[in-house]
């Protein structure tokens, strides 16, 4: 297999570091061997910040030195994938005169490049430019205007931007690990970019993006990003109650809550017994009842989905999206957490399935916890290399963020 086929990303998150290298038969496709991946943990972030550079750097290095021993190659670039506290998106509008008769790719480059600079973002650093959608001369909501007669275009674009200082640290971790960055794909935009359709994208949807310490919230309206914003607690929260409660520790806690914990249940209709503790972990003694736990756990779910409420009282939308909520988390398929979300947050609950299922025949990936890492490798085979493809769909959101951001890719 050829070395251009071989692709690498790692997404970086507060609980893991997960490296994935997978080996594409063809350009421009989905389906990829797994070649080597690695989940290592990740002891230095904290809501986004690297805490120890040092101790951040070994991580993100067993983590690519696991892939590359499983691969047998040696990675040289990656694509990264994150989220951080400190991204922001604002959107942009511009207008250009059309320079000939018809609009050209240069029209598109011209009209993105103004909405770039026509934001003022002092100690920021812009990841992605996504064109919403185009006006053109007084036609809204135009997704692809190439090629139309027209003497103005407008461009509606959504702008990803974060802390200098913070992706300055991340660039330069990544650098000192020997590694060049290719691309870099905010979680917050993958995901959506990924689980919405279209049509939800049209009319207002909230995505709900939970990952271990923080929940991402995105709410989007006539294919604009109305609304984002970042709660700070996640399913390690979960983990961190069970250990207080329980008086154990965090990795038996861990345990308690991905085998034993179930929500909702009661004294009343459940049958009361008690887990042992030294079940989970030798060395541990005592028991906890199955119903304590429930309820310890699902107090925490709920709570979650408050905060998200709260958020959506903000705009005036809680219990008010015509195309509700999507849901984006590893731990997704458990159906009670749906029917929790749902009486929570008032709203249709669905699953943004993370990993498109041919992508989950590879039994090394299939737990959803892969999907930023997967979403990424894909992405990059399908319009990282190339600015010139256009398609109305998600392709050709990407390509053109490819071609208008390689000026910018580190
Ligand atoms: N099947 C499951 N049931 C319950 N919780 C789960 C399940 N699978 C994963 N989790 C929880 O999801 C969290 C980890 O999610 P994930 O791996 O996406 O985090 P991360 O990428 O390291 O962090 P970040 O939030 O920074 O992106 C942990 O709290 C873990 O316990
Ligand atoms: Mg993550």
């Amino acid at each position: 297999m050829a070395w251009e086929n071989i692709i690498t990303s790692i997404d970086i998150g507060t609980s893991k570091i997960r490296t994935l290298i997978g080996s594409f038969a063809e350009e421009k496709t989905r389906d990829f061997h797994v070649l080597g991946v690695w989940a290592a943990n990740s002891y230095a972030i904290r809501k986004w910040n690297i805490l120890d550079m040092e101790e951040f750097k070994s991580n993100l290095d067993s983590s690519l030195e696991e892939a590359e021993k499983m691969s047998g190659e040696q990675v040289t670039g990656v694509n990264l994938s994150f989220n951080s506290s400190s991204f922001d998106v604002v959107t942009s509008k511009w207008i250009i005169a059309v320079s000939g008769d018809e609009i050209s790719w240069e029209d598109i480059d011209r009209v993105l490049d103004m909405a770039r600079n026509g934001v003022d973002l002092p100690n920021r650093e812009i990841l992605k430019v996504v064109p919403e959608y185009f006006i053109v001369d007084l036609e809204e909501g135009v997704k692809n205007p190439i090629g139309m007669s027209a003497r103005k275009l407008e461009v509606v674009a959504n702008i990803f931007s974060m802390n200098k200082n913070i992706l300055g640290n991340m660039k330069k971790a990544v650098a000192d690990v020997g590694i060049e960055i290719y691309d870099i794909f905010p979680n917050l935009l993958t995901s959506a970019e990924w689980v919405l359709t279209k049509r939800q994208k049209e009319l207002w949807v909230v995505c709900i993006d939970v990952g271990a310490s923080t929940t991402w919230v995105t709410v989007y309206e006539e294919w604009v990003l109305k609304f984002s914003t970042v709660i700070p607690i996640g399913w390690d929260s979960v983990t961190n109650d069970i250990a207080l409660w329980a008086r154990t520790s965090i990795d038996i806690a861990e345990s308690m809550k991905l085998s034993h914990a179930v929500v909702w249940l009661s004294e009343e209709t459940d049958k009361e017994h008690e887990i042992q503790l030294s079940e989970i972990s030798s060395s541990e003694e005592g028991t906890i009842s199955n119903i304590y736990l429930s309820q310890i756990v699902t107090a925490r779910y709920e709570e979650i989905f408050w905060f998200v409420t709260s958020e959506l009282k903000k705009i005036w939308r809680d219990g008010m999206l015509p195309e509700g909520a999507i849901l984006v988390w590893g731990a997704v398929k458990q159906r009670w957490l749906i029917d929790t979300a749902k009486r929570v947050l008032r709203l249709p609950v669905f699953i943004g399935l993370p990993v498109e299922k041919e992508s989950l025949t590879e039994t090394s990936i299939s737990d959803p916890v892969y999907a930023w890492v997967v979403w990424n490798l894909i992405l990059w085979n399908r319009y990282g290399r190339r600015g010139n493809a256009l398609s109305i769909n998600l392709g050709w959101i990407f390509s053109s963020i490819a071609k208008a951001f390689k000026k910018i890719l580190p």
